[in-house]
């Protein structure tokens, strides 16, 4: 970045040799003043860094007695002349210059801090986020914005290269319910009705295409009322895009320019280009997972058909039911995890809803221990481990169930978890892929408990063509045109191609069990639309806060937004949601039936 000051200032960070004999000003904050008697070394911070200054008692002793009131977080500009430093700091870009100050001026002093402005320093996220306006000031943060602001830079001016216009879509909107819960916004001009605010612009996109505007793009916020995680939070910002006269392939690869670039000017890494795709069902019974983490091996292995007639009951049921026996080989692991290690690997699993872990534990000594080998043939074991590539000192695990996904779930899940525990992925490696060929449709029971089938993806969801004449007799088999680019286990974004014809996009309602009344209610303004010229049209969206997390090497979503939620979906500095005056509650016509507040 060129100094953006013309009188003199620089920022803290960016002094270098260069500048060496000028006079400049630094303004920003004392990180640390240290009075070595005669010479007063301060620190100053802003957003690009560290600067010393140097007081010197002997040049200006009116001076020095005015730095001695300095002390950490008070807010100062200093003028002054730069030199070389007597010692040399290469831990710093500015470690081999100081300023020599000739004046001082404290904006405003500062009370002693809950915390010291570190990167390193050990402190709870709650205090560290009710004081975030100090929390920021840490270096790591102001990174990760800076990164975060570069990256939106570069995202903007490759989509606007690749010709797509930057639509703003409203915040206030309509509840469509499907998917994650609404945040919902009282109207006062229509007492009892609610604005939406948007879970994602998917619909006001699709109608921009209509209307013709081609290509899109947008760095919305979206908001979805739904448990956070890691790398969930209730608001958090899509880059989102729809193109029209385009199939799978088109947005696709307008999408892998744009990884690329985005790889290559953040990361230096050139992205080799098509990335690969996957079919969902190749990712699940490989990795069992729909995100697979590519940096490492241990791949899931269907050994149903050696299983099937074991002589180990859970297997030969699991067979029997339709189901399936899986099993990964986690190398080294038999002589590193204790039986103890191996009964928590069980117990996560658990957690997946598998019902078990079947596990063998070969030690290099040639020792063998086992969940289940007792109950198997010499022939069936040897079998087993021959299909999972086992030798001494691998660990087997296997899970069964009746419900394939459920047990390809279950130990995809233990598949990371493993890795993770045994140190087997690489670092600063990258493995971006294509998931393609969702099902449509996923089963899942309603409010009153009936099954039903559910849009996987949503309802405007194109089926792929050659299964659309399944609606009528096996929908549930039917697969949609959606991707998901997935990266080290993570969904960085997802789309598909819509439906632009309105007898498949009845079928599609029909299919998710809706009455035409229900359809006219929720997606009637959508249906009408179509009515009056639709092009094939399909978009994706990425999750940016995802995407800057992966960039700027951080595992916790709440490193790369300023003003994040916790996990409560409370605001710790702003302390809110909060309760509101009874006159405000009034105007909207809104009673509070409130039992009880955590
Ligand atoms: P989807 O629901 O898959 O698709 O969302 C797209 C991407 O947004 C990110 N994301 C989130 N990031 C942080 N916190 C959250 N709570 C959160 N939820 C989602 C993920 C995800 O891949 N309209 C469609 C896209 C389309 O079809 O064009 C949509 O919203 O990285
Ligand atoms: P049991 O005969 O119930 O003691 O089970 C023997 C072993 O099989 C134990 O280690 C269980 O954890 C394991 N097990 C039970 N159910 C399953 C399952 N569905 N898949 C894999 N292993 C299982």
């Amino acid at each position: 970045m060129n100094n953006p000051f013309k009188n003199g200032r620089v920022y803290c960070g960016a002094l270098r040799e260069e500048h060496i004999g000028q006079r400049v000003t630094v303004c920003g904050w004392v990180a640390r003043a240290r009075d070595i008697g005669g010479l007063i070394f301060v620190d100053m911070r802003d957003r690009m860094g560290i600067a010393q200054c140097v007081f010197d008692q002997t040049e200006n002793g009116e001076l020095f007695d005015k730095a001695r009131a300095l002390r950490s977080e008070y807010t100062v500009a200093i003028t002054g002349t730069v030199r070389m430093r007597s010692s040399i700091n290469d831990k710093i870009p500015t470690g081999h210059v100081e300023i020599l100050a000739e004046e001082v001026n404290i904006y405003s002093p500062a009370e002693t801090t809950p915390f010291e402005i570190l990167d390193d320093v050990n402190v709870n996220d709650a205090l560290r986020l009710k004081y975030r306006y100090l929390d920021l000031r840490r270096p790591s943060l102001q990174n990760a914005l800076a990164l975060r602001h570069r990256m939106t830079q570069i995202t903007r001016n490759y989509f606007d290269e690749q010709g797509f216009l930057e639509i703003e879509t409203p915040i206030l909107t309509k509840s469509t319910p499907e998917g994650a819960r609404d945040y919902l916004v009282p109207s006062r001009v229509h007492p009892g009705e609610f604005y939406a605010l948007p879970q994602s612009p998917q619909q006001y996109k699709q109608l921009l295409m209509l209307a013709g505007y081609d290509r899109y793009i947008q760095i919305a916020r979206c908001f979805r009322d739904e448990d956070l995680r890691y790398d969930r939070q209730p608001e958090f910002t899509q880059i989102d895009l729809e193109m029209s006269f385009v199939d799978i392939d088109d947005v696709i690869a307008v999408n892998e320019g744009y990884l690329q670039r985005l790889f290559k000017e953040v990361k230096g890494i050139d992205l080799e280009l098509p990335l690969q795709r996957m079919s969902y069902k190749e990712a699940m019974s490989r990795y069992g997972s729909d995100k697979p983490d590519l940096r490492f091996g241990m791949e899931l292995n269907d050994i149903t058909e050696i299983a099937k007639d074991c002589g180990f009951s859970v297997f030969e049921a699991a067979a029997a039911a339709g189901g399936i026996v899986t099993g990964i080989c986690a190398k080294g692991a038999g002589d590193k995890l204790s039986r103890k290690e191996i009964d928590a690997l069980g117990e996560y699993v658990k957690t997946y809803k598998a019902k078990g872990l079947a596990w063998i534990k070969l030690t290099s000594k040639g020792e063998m221990s086992s969940s289940f080998a007792k109950f198997l043939s010499e022939e069936k074991l040897a079998a087993i481990k021959a299909a999972l590539g086992a030798e001494n000192g691998d660990l087997i695990l296997c899970v069964a169930d009746g419900d394939v996904e459920l047990a390809q779930n279950a130990l995809g899940s233990l598949r990371c978890h493993v890795a993770k525990k045994l140190d087997m992925i690489p670092a600063n490696t990258f493995k971006p892929l294509w998931i393609v060929e969702f099902p449509l449709f996923e089963y899942g029971e309603d409010d009153e408990g009936n099954g039903r089938l559910y849009a996987k993806h949503h309802p405007f969801t194109a089926p792929m063509d050659e299964d659309v004449e399944l609606f009528a007799t096996r929908p549930q088999d039917m697969r949609a045109k959606a991707y998901d680019i997935v990266m080290n286990g993570t969904e960085l974004g997802g789309g598909s191609i819509r439906i632009h014809n309105s007898d498949i996009q009845q079928k599609m309602f029909n299919a998710l069990g809706f009455t035409n009344e229900e359809t006219e209610e929720r997606f009637g303004h959508m249906l009408n639309a179509f009515k009056y010229g639709a092009p094939p049209h399909g978009g994706l969206a990425y999750g940016l806060d995802r995407l800057v997390m992966w960039m700027a090497g951080t595992e916790n979503i709440r490193d790369v937004i300023a003003f994040p939620k916790v996990q409560n979906a409370s605001d710790l500095m702003m302390d809110c949601p909060s309760p509101v005056e009874d006159k405000q509650l009034r105007e909207l016509s809104i009673a509070l039936d409130v039992k009880t507040k955590e």
